[in-house]
């Protein structure tokens, strides 16, 4: 069920400077403009979700609590990027926006689902192994600032726990 008070929908080009905004808080080696941009104007493979809250015009942050970036090719879904805004973590959301995600691409017919993640970023590898993720590989040096090795997660379908 979808978190009280918030919607779910795919963003839309007007939303990337408050994407970038909730990016920069949420990394230290954030995603550019050009990054979201890019994503959301390749409709063929990727799908960039936004959570968010009723907001008007004049909010900058266009409401926006969370988002989930994605890419399909060739059965693969690749879970690029995904974050909850400070104020809002520890709530249930990055859980429930990353089963809605997964959802999503089984719907879309993913057989596998990959992401990367820095091995130092605990709070995401417990989010990630809750949900049935395991490793894969490690991608040496993948990161920068700080420079960090990645580990590669993995799910088969079912890409989602019971
Ligand atoms: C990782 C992140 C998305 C988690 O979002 P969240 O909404 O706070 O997570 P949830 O409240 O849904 O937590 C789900 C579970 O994940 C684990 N978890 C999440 N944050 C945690 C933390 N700080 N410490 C320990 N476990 C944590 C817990 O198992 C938690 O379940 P519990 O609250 O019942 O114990 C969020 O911390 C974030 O945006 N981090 C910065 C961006 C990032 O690192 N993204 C991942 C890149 S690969």
């Amino acid at each position: 069920m979808i978190p009280a008070g918030l919607v779910l929908e795919e963003a839309r080009e007007s939303d990337v400077e408050a994407l970038v905004a909730l990016e920069r808080r949420c990394h230290t080696h954030p995603w550019t403009l050009r990054h979201f941009a890019d994503a959301l104007a390749d409709r063929r493979t990727m799908r960039v979700f936004a959570l968010r809250r009723p907001h008007d015009e004049s909010d900058a942050g266009r409401g926006l609590v969370a988002f989930a970036v994605v890419q399909v090719v060739a059965g693969e879904m690749h879970l690029h990027n995904l974050a909850v805004d400070l104020p809002s973590r520890r709530q249930g959301l990055g859980r429930w926006l990353l089963r809605e995600t997964l959802a999503w691409g089984e719907a879309a017919g993913v057989e596998e689902a990959f992401l990367e993640v820095r091995q130092s970023n605990w709070a995401a590898l417990a989010l990630y192994r809750e949900a049935g993720f395991e490793a894969a590989s490690v991608r040496r040096g993948y990161y920068e600032r700080p420079r960090e090795d990645a580990l590669v997660l993995r799910r088969r379908r079912p890409l989602r726990n019971p």
